[in-house]
């Protein structure tokens, strides 16, 4: 494994939803939280953790207000417009970042998880940076979980059985890459047309094994209305310490 201890390092901000589900006048990556848009509250704790600079994917038209949103933020940034997928806006956001200087590591955060941890991301940054080339924060999953099957029955009721969580992880972000890999990963998954759920997942396709590092918590996306209050409630008991971890 190559050590990468003194690459830069650059974050990937995906921010060019619409927020479909969570509703509402303005795009998810700009409703704010304790008064602060979610994508600011991403990019201070990806600085925190120990990101140099960052390339943010943004809906068109959207720059202004991007640009404003993120006026006092701690690390340099630069905008560029995304995609219709997710995949095609990271797609973009790799685009500008060969294009505009070195780095060798990437990081790859949805500004919908605003409350990362600063000691999440230097945990990615930290794998990375001791050769892992596709890197994944993860918790294990506290929910019982039921697999249905979507054939059902005669009737019409819905049949499932039970599924063992003990094995099961559930997948965060930011997520760290080597970024020639991510590069690689991103070439072959678009050739051949696959959709793919993540980044790490794209990685796999070409083979790469992806390394788990402990997730939190507090790295919550919101998704939906309910999220946004929780994501108030855990700042305000929390975000203190956050800030500090
Ligand atoms: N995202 C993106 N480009 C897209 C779609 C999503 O950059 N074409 C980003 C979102 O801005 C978000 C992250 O990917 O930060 C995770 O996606 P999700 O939580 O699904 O956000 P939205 O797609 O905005 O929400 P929804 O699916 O409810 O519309
Ligand atoms: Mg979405």
């Amino acid at each position: 494994m190559k050590s990468r201890s003194d690459d830069p390092v650059v974050a990937l901000v995906a921010a060019a939803g619409s927020g479909s589900r969570l509703g509402g006048e303005v795009p998810k990556a700009l409703r704010p939280l304790a008064g602060v848009p979610l994508v600011a509250h991403s990019l201070a704790r990806l600085a925190a953790g120990g990101v140099e600079r960052a390339v943010v994917v943004v809906a068109d038209g959207l720059q202004p207000d991007f640009e404003r949103a993120l006026s006092d933020a701690p690390i340099p940034w630069q905008l560029v417009i995304g995609g219709s997928e997710r995949q095609h806006s990271v797609r973009r956001g790799l685009d500008l970042i060969g294009r505009s200087g070195p780095a060798e590591i990437v990081l790859v955060h949805d500004a919908a998880r605003p409350m990362v941890p600063p000691s999440v991301v230097a945990a990615v940054i930290a794998a990375v940076r001791a050769g892992h080339v596709a890197v994944v924060p993860a918790l294990p999953v506290v929910d019982s979980i039921r697999r249905v099957d979507s054939r059902g029955t005669a009737d019409g009721s819905i049949v499932s059985e039970v599924v063992d969580r003990a094995p099961l992880r559930a997948v965060q972000t930011p997520q760290g890459f080597a970024y020639a890999t991510l590069v690689a990963a991103h070439d072959h998954v678009a050739r051949l047309g696959l959709e793919v759920t993540d980044d790490a997942a794209c990685c796999e396709a070409i083979g790469e094994s992806v390394h788990l590092v402990p997730g939190s918590r507090l790295a919550m996306k919101v998704t939906e209305p309910t999220d946004m209050v929780v994501a108030e409630a855990l700042l305000a008991a929390f975000g203190e310490q956050v800030r500090r971890s």
